[in-house]
């Protein structure tokens, strides 16, 4: 039973300022999904245990399904689709598409704001550093190769020093 009642929970996403009607111990993923119309998060585990529902926090990739609404007041949220014109979230999802990586494609959008971050801090350059960045992203497809395979085309076709320019 709900003690709490909602309140209006401001933030930013996808850059853009948003005022939500929420519970304070509502997921963020349940609200991106039914109230903001942003879908591309997708829900797998509902247990923080998947990577399917990832987004970025303040630039951090953080599960949805795992984050109350009361934390999320004030911060920055970018979803897959505040993603969907930066230059390599382009060229990752060509890579996906010229490699077949998705089957179902759940698992997909969390595994791009993965990368993302990842190739913005710079933490992977070679296919051991990409498997350990992915490696709480399930696929229940079996994509794994074929996904580390895409990750690992653009990561080593990309500029030296290049920014993913992820936005806050
Ligand atoms: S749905 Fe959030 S980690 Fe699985
Ligand atoms: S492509 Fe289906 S879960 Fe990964």
């Amino acid at each position: 039973m709900r003690i709490a009642t909602e309140s209006p929970t401001p933030f930013t996403l996808n850059t853009q300022p948003v005022t939500v009607s929420a519970f304070p111990d509502e997921p963020l993923l349940h609200v991106l999904r039914d109230r903001l119309d942003k879908a591309g998060t997708r829900f797998g585990c509902g247990l923080n245990q998947c990577g399917a529902c990832r987004v970025l926090i303040d630039g951090r990739p953080v599960a949805a399904c795992d984050t109350p609404m009361w934390s999320v007041a004030g911060r920055s949220v970018v979803t897959v689709e505040g993603l969907a014109n930066w230059p390599l979230a382009k060229r990752l999802r060509s890579a996906f598409e010229d490699l077949q990586a998705g089957q179902c494609g759940a698992c997909l959008s969390g595994i791009l704001i993965t990368l993302m971050h990842a190739i913005e801090q710079r933490t992977v350059c070679d296919e051991a550093s990409v498997r350990s960045v992915l490696d709480n992203h399930l696929c229940r497809c079996g994509s794994h190769p074929r996904i580390v395979a895409a990750a690992l085309s653009v990561i080593q076709a990309s500029p030296a020093g290049e920014s993913a320019g992820v936005p806050l």
